[in-house]
């Protein structure tokens, strides 16, 4: 598919949004979905809906086999070595979620450290901030640099003796830096450390190879990889998998049940209880398809593009203060203008069709960092165009008007 086409695939684009063409620069909140996605969850649940793994009629193996289907080609897209590598969950929050309590259960002790960055979403600290609460351990934050980034070396010299886990962001949801995962897990292994990624910015706009990288977890949210929301995937190295206890309890996840005891069931059931977001698993499917016809390096060199060609706007543009210019950096614009609140700039370009995130982006340490409570955040995703930034830019200046800025 040529990625000049891709706008017409999302139906959304069709539609007028308070008058206007939409300019959708929110992907790192979420992305808009294309037709594909949306056309198989009406089709699973008015033409081949039953529930998954129970029944044995027609309909639930059919619909068993579907979902199965979405987890071998989530494993082939991000190489990992086993299907039962891949854990579906209800976000990227509940897979950190997952992970941090099922450490802090069987692995972590009193005075343990967990290594996190000022980067982080609060998704990978509140889960770590629990552990703290709980068992007394320690939480140290490798530190943000002028540029947004934080280096290998920073990394380094953060780590203890005793150091348990370091858990990073793939790409900063703010300043859009890409940090050298590949580096620190080679480092953290040295040192026999787990290494915990937050991929939900990575994943929609990286190449994903589990085996290469190595890493013991990487945690996924679909609902910006052009997927359903509602629907996370975990991937966690097997022996991590099997080593780890249950994060929940229910139907689906066990082997047998007796009055005096449980025993659970095998991978990847033991980390799957209840009724899962059936529909959703088995519509991401088709966004991997999708994502996989446009091909990843067409992705990551048209996104590339795009924030080179959108950071030199907005840097060009008087007031205007660029947050973050990391070496390598993803889709993520973040900016703030002076003298206005990022909740203004964006109701203003909201009213030019532009939709931007205002506020701390669930960063509060990073933004306190900074000296400030928010920014303004423009983020590309696949149907973006250089006339959007150009739209962006245009409206930014409309707002720059309202306020008397020059
Ligand atoms: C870096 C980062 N981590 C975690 C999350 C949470 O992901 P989810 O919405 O799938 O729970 C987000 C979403 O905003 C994010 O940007």
């Amino acid at each position: 598919m040529k990625i000049e086409n891709i706008k017409k695939e999302f139906p959304i684009f069709d539609e007028k949004i308070q008058n206007n063409d939409l300019v959708y620069l929110d992907s790192a909140n979420s992305s808009q979905k294309p037709k594909v996605v949306a056309d198989k969850i009406n089709e699973f649940y008015t033409k081949q809906f039953s529930n998954v793994g129970r029944s044995v009629h027609y309909l639930a193996v059919a619909a068993t086999n579907l979902y199965e289907t979405t987890r071998s080609s989530v494993q082939k897209y991000i190489n990992a070595k086993d299907k039962n590598e891949i854990v579906f969950t209800k976000g990227a929050t509940e897979a950190l979620n997952l992970v941090a309590n099922t450490l802090g259960q069987n692995y972590l002790n009193e005075g343990d450290e967990i290594l996190i960055t000022e980067l982080e979403h609060h998704s990978n600290y509140v889960p770590w901030h629990f552990l703290r609460k709980s068992k007394n351990i320690k939480i140290n934050f490798a530190e943000m640099n002028e540029d947004g980034d934080v280096s290998l070396e920073e990394i380094e010299k953060k780590i203890t003796s005793k150091t348990k886990v370091i858990a990073i962001t793939h790409l900063s949801n703010v300043t859009g830096a890409i940090l050298p995962v590949k580096e620190i897990t080679d480092l953290a292994h040295s040192k026999g450390i787990i290494v915990v990624i937050d991929g939900c910015q990575g994943a929609p706009h990286l190449k994903l190879d589990m085996q290469d990288l190595d890493c013991d977890f990487y945690a996924i949210s679909c609902h910006k990889m052009y997927g359903p929301t509602g629907l996370g995937v975990l991937y966690g190295k097997k022996k991590w998998l099997e080593e780890l206890p249950p994060y929940q309890g229910g139907g689906g996840m066990i082997r047998e049940v007796k009055k005096d005891s449980i025993s659970y069931g095998e991978l990847p059931n033991k980390y799957e209880a209840g009724t899962m977001a059936t529909a959703q698993v088995i519509a991401f499917d088709q966004s991997i398809k999708f994502m996989e016809s446009i091909g990843i390096e067409n992705i990551m060199q048209h996104e590339a593009d795009l924030v080179e060609y959108g950071q030199e706007l907005l840097q060009k543009n008087n007031s205007v203060k660029l947050i973050g210019s990391p070496k390598n950096k993803g889709g993520v614009l973040s900016f703030t203008l002076e003298g206005v609140h990022p909740h203004d700039i964006a109701t203003i370009l909201d009213e030019d069709g532009v939709a931007i995130r205002a506020g701390h982006h669930c960063c509060q340490i990073l933004h306190d960092k900074l000296n400030i409570p928010a920014s303004a955040r423009a983020s590309v995703g696949i149907y973006n165009t250089k006339e959007d930034l150009d739209i962006l830019n245009d409206s930014i200046n409309n707002c720059k008007k309202i306020f008397n800025l020059k």
